[in-house]
């Protein structure tokens, strides 16, 4: 049996097999909108045969925007352009999923290709937030510590674009709660000195997400699975560890979160990474053994071998695929071909369909 293409069911939804595209920002929005880029570059994964594609970190409020060519989900407008996405996704047999985000410290940036730097106020740039007034770094602006109001703000912007998410379609919200953005911010004490209710002790510094969490899930249909992605490990003495992810794991599994998505890192410059193949998956299994929630792993699988091998052998319960799923939208396909596994092409390219 080839595990990597059993189907994945959570609540009511489920997924064809166990290949989610990552979300990958793709700068090509303008406030916020999603453009014809993300119907084709989305839909092109779904026709290449993912069980889920999970949009990019999608901004709940515009300060909240890594830099100003993110995709948003921050008013009503932006729904329906989303549901064309998540209808065409449906179409090709894949489920469709969202990242929500909000950037804090880290927000305010040039895109990639256009320099990534620092943008000014006077550059269209604006006024950043976190849990302290500490910088990520000398080359970023220090954000505004936010204030209680400014807090529950946040997490009234995480409901409303959970209940646009659930609009436009959607089968799986995932919250971002990793890479140094806003939600992670808060819950690593490398980023978060604040004295009130929301630092210090463990329990204050994850209390913002599970906030968001628990706004997000009475938003959502019972039968719409809520994932979360962490970085498991800032990899940085003194910051979030991968005991701290399974501690965490164990009070999501409590507040009606379906998966857990192990990422790592990216919460200050300098950390001592041991990148290689699939060197993140470790936090998947970790938290998937010791608690029983189901993870995704995510981070350098870039073949059909590796990542049934994760999945088969109860590391994960899912991979995500980020830049090799750039590289071949069709992965699924390939691999399914690879591991000599039947899976339907879509119909339009059935003559091309390798023979066994
Ligand atoms: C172009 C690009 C954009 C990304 N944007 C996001 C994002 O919006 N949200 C997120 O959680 N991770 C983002 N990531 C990280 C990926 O989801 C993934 O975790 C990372 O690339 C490692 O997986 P890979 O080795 O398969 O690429 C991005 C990565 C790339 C390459």
């Amino acid at each position: 049996m080839i595990h990597l293409f059993q189907p994945f069911t959570q609540r009511n939804v489920t997924l064809r097999n166990r290949i989610v595209i990552s979300p990958m920002c793709q700068y090509s929005s303008v406030d916020g909108f999603s453009s014809d880029w993300h119907l084709v570059h989305l839909g092109s994964r779904a026709v290449g045969g993912a069980g889920l594609v999970l949009l990019e970190a999608a901004a709940v409020t515009p300060v909240g925007r890594i830099t100003p060519d993110d995709l948003g989900i921050w008013q009503d407008e932006h729904v329906p352009g989303l549901r064309r996405i998540t209808d065409f996704i449906r179409t090709q047999g894949g489920a469709s999923g969202i990242q929500l985000a909000h950037a804090g410290r880290k927000a305010s940036h040039a895109n990639t290709w256009k320099g990534g730097q620092t943008l000014t106020p006077a550059e269209g740039g604006w006024t950043t937030v976190g849990p302290s007034a500490i910088a990520f770094s000398d080359d970023y602006p220090t954000p505004q510590a936010l204030d209680k109001a400014g807090i529950e703000q946040v997490v009234e912007d995480f409901r409303q674009g959970a209940r646009r998410a659930v609009e436009a379609g959607f089968e799986v919200i995932e919250l971002h709660a990793a890479h140094g953005y806003l939600l992670h911010e808060f819950m690593s004490p490398l980023s978060n000195e604040r004295t009130d209710a929301y630092g210090g002790s463990f329990e204050n510094r994850v209390r913002l997400l599970l906030e968001v969490v628990a706004a997000t899930r009475a938003e959502m249909p019972d039968d719409r699975p809520l994932w979360v992605r962490i970085s498991a490990t800032d990899w940085t003495e003194g910051g979030w560890t991968g005991d701290d992810s399974v501690r965490l794991a164990r009070l999501l599994q409590d507040a009606g979160v379906d998966l857990l998505d192990c990422s790592t890192a990216a919460n200050v410059p300098k950390a001592d990474i041991p990148v290689g193949p699939g060197y993140q998956v470790q936090f998947a299994e970790q938290v998937r053994r010791e608690t029983g929630l189901p993870t995704g792993a995510v981070g350098l699988i870039t073949d059909a071998q590796q990542a049934e091998e994760i999945v088969a052998s109860g590391q994960a319960d899912v991979v995500l695929l980020g830049r090799e799923s750039l590289r071949d939208p069709y992965f699924p396909l390939h691999a399914a071909h690879e591991l000599g596994v039947d899976v339907k092409w879509p119909v339009q390219y059935e003559r091309a369909q390798p023979k066994r």
